[in-house]
């Protein structure tokens, strides 16, 4: 039996301009589990995330992906990585003069070199499996918001990676295309078995998606654990941003 975690993060640190973002960071996400990363609006989530597929590097500290360090590779040693851990960014943008199937197909082409007949088949089972048929000819301009999150997640998913990373995926979104969005995170935990790191602030997303949680403040994780361990915790911070005490700035 696996029992690495398939992402562990020690001692992470990173700063901006001089003000410390992320102070010694420790968490492990564990195989096949959905790991959210909660928090206030510009308490460094997407920082963190971000230092996952180091789209980011620390200052100090590593990253270890399914047991190797990652965080101080160059980019060329990275493209392996990055074929298995994909991410959905917040706002995650189409590529508008693409049709969705070459949208799909984009990563496909870049990383694999698959026969026509291959690559529609991995196309149509990818846009089959986020609820989208006979649409891949259709311009992005064409499609509804909720419509463009799930050929996205399409997209991201295409390369049947081991891990997906997710930036506010239902920021502004209405609540039943954010319905939709959870039910495709846990589709693609449950049906490619994937290990997901979600960043929100949408705790409706976070309560239904997460097998553990963690709250980001001040630049370390004040929590991490399941959702019952975070409903006895005596953290302040924790409960106050629980109990939808945000911050009159916090509204994106
Ligand atoms: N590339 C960057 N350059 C400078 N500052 C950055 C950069 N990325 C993030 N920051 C700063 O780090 C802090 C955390 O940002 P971020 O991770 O985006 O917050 P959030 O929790 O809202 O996702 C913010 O103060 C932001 O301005
Ligand atoms: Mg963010």
């Amino acid at each position: 039996m696996e029992t690495t975690p398939l992402f562990a993060v020690r001692a992470l640190s990173k700063s901006y301009g001089g003000r410390t973002v992320l102070a010694s960071l420790d968490f492990d996400v564990r195989r096949g589990e959905c790991f959210i990363i909660m928090g206030r609006s510009g308490s460094g989530k997407s920082v963190a995330l971000r230092q996952l597929n180091v789209l980011e590097r620390p200052d100090s500290g590593s990253v270890t992906f399914d047991g190797a360090v990652i965080s101080h590779l160059t980019e060329k040693a990275l493209k392996p990585i990055r074929k298995r851990v994909a991410m959905l960014f917040q706002g995650a943008a189409l590529f508008d003069s693409m049709t969705v199937f070459d949208n799909v197909a984009f990563p496909l082409r870049e990383h694999l070199d698959l026969s026509r007949a291959d690559l529609e088949q991995r196309v149509k089972k990818h846009l089959a499996l986020v609820g989208l048929v006979d649409i891949e000819e259709k311009m992005p301009a064409a499609l509804s918001g909720g419509m463009k999150k799930r050929v996205a997640l399409a997209r991201s998913i295409a390369l049947d990676p081991e891990a997906v990373l997710f930036d506010e995926p239902t920021t502004g979104l209405d609540p039943r295309t954010s319905a939709t969005i959870a039910r495709l995170i846990q589709a693609t935990q449950e049906k490619l078995g994937v290990t997901s790191v979600v960043v929100t602030h949408d705790l409706v997303l976070a309560r239904r998606v997460g097998d553990r949680v963690a709250f980001l403040h001040d630049g370390t994780f004040r929590f991490v654990g399941t959702w019952d361990e975070a409903g006895h915790s005596s953290d302040r911070e924790l409960g106050k941003f629980l109990a939808g005490e945000e911050d009159i700035d916090d509204v994106e």
